[in-house]
């Protein structure tokens, strides 16, 4: 069965779904885009997905083309047709069809292109790798001073990745100034004597809609957050460390360049809060 996805208002078969090659998406990365989870069939943390959409599409002077309403129901329709239980709705918006190529933006009244499909990925709640955790490397972040905008241009994220796995690990942790900004794809945490220390926001990072949940049932559960910079070595003599992010919810980090951490098994505090995280957002799902 071919995936229904939704183009620019309509659902359309994958194969039929075509955005023009002078699409500011495709030449220039001028474009933003959302992932958002699902589980059971429902929708976790969207509305704070919706909210950084807005954001990040008001930080790039693109107008938004829909409704919150709308989206969601667009995403719920690629739910249904798609017969998603778990899994991942991906959603685009770029600046539209420019025509000729241009640096400079073209009028105003280009309509945006919105792209939105989804996927399965059973299991995504019990993904093993949260028994075992993931190790991660540390790469210089090269990337640029925007990175509190979600837009399409993953290029060094996806090298980031890419030299993680060559070295045989997980994913890697990005590093500016000696600090920790985040992973290639998600906020980076540690934690120190029961404290759970992630870098404050800022232009530097993803304002991760999965980090503001799980800081909000941290402190909720009367643990101890602190929003500061961090270092390698700090990092590396970490109780324990994980990561967010709406694909990997609340993963552990076990190593970090070729450092175990603790006992070399998830800490309980990672634990503990990928199990308040995944209870809560499925409480909250729409
Ligand atoms: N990535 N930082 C970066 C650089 C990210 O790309 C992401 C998300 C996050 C976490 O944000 P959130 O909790 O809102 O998912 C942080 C998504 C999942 C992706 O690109 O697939």
């Amino acid at each position: 069965m071919s995936r229904i996805v939704y183009l620019n208002g309509e659902y359309l078969p994958e194969t039929e779904a075509k955005v023009s090659i002078f699409d500011r998406g495709f030449v220039m990365a001028d474009a933003v885009y959302e992932v958002t989870s699902i589980l059971d069939g429902k929708l976790i943390d969207f509305p704070g997905h919706m909210a950084r959409l807005q954001r990040s599409l008001g930080e790039l002077g693109i107008r938004n083309p829909l409704a919150d309403a709308e989206y969601l129901a667009a995403h719920r329709r690629l739910i249904e047709e798609n017969g998603i239980t778990d899994g991942m709705i991906y959603l685009q918006i770029s600046r539209g069809n420019g025509g000729d190529r241009d640096f400079v933006f073209p009028p105003e009244d280009t309509p945006p292109t919105v792209v939105m499909f989804g996927w399965n990925k059973p299991g995504i709640a019990d993904n093993p790798q949260a028994q075992t955790g993931i190790r991660v490397i540390t790469l210089p972040d090269i990337r640029w001073h925007r990175r509190d905008i979600k837009t399409v241009q993953l290029l060094f994220s996806s090298m980031a990745k890419m030299q993680a796995k060559a070295a045989g690990k997980d994913d890697a942790w990005l590093v500016e100034d000696g600090f920790v900004t985040e992973g290639s794809s998600n906020n980076a945490y540690i934690v120190k004597n029961g404290a759970i220390i992630t870098r404050a926001l800022s232009n530097d990072i993803l304002h991760g809609i999965t980090r503001a949940a799980v800081l909000r049932f941290a402190d909720e559960a009367q643990m101890t957050v602190e929003e500061r910079n961090f270092t390698v070595d700090e990092a590396k003599a970490a109780d324990e460390a994980f990561i967010t992010s709406a694909s990997a919810f609340v993963m552990p980090v076990v190593e970090i360049d070729g450092a175990t951490l603790g006992d070399g098994r998830p800490g309980p505090v990672a634990r503990r809060l990928r199990e308040i995280y995944l209870d809560e957002s499925r409480k909250a799902a729409i």
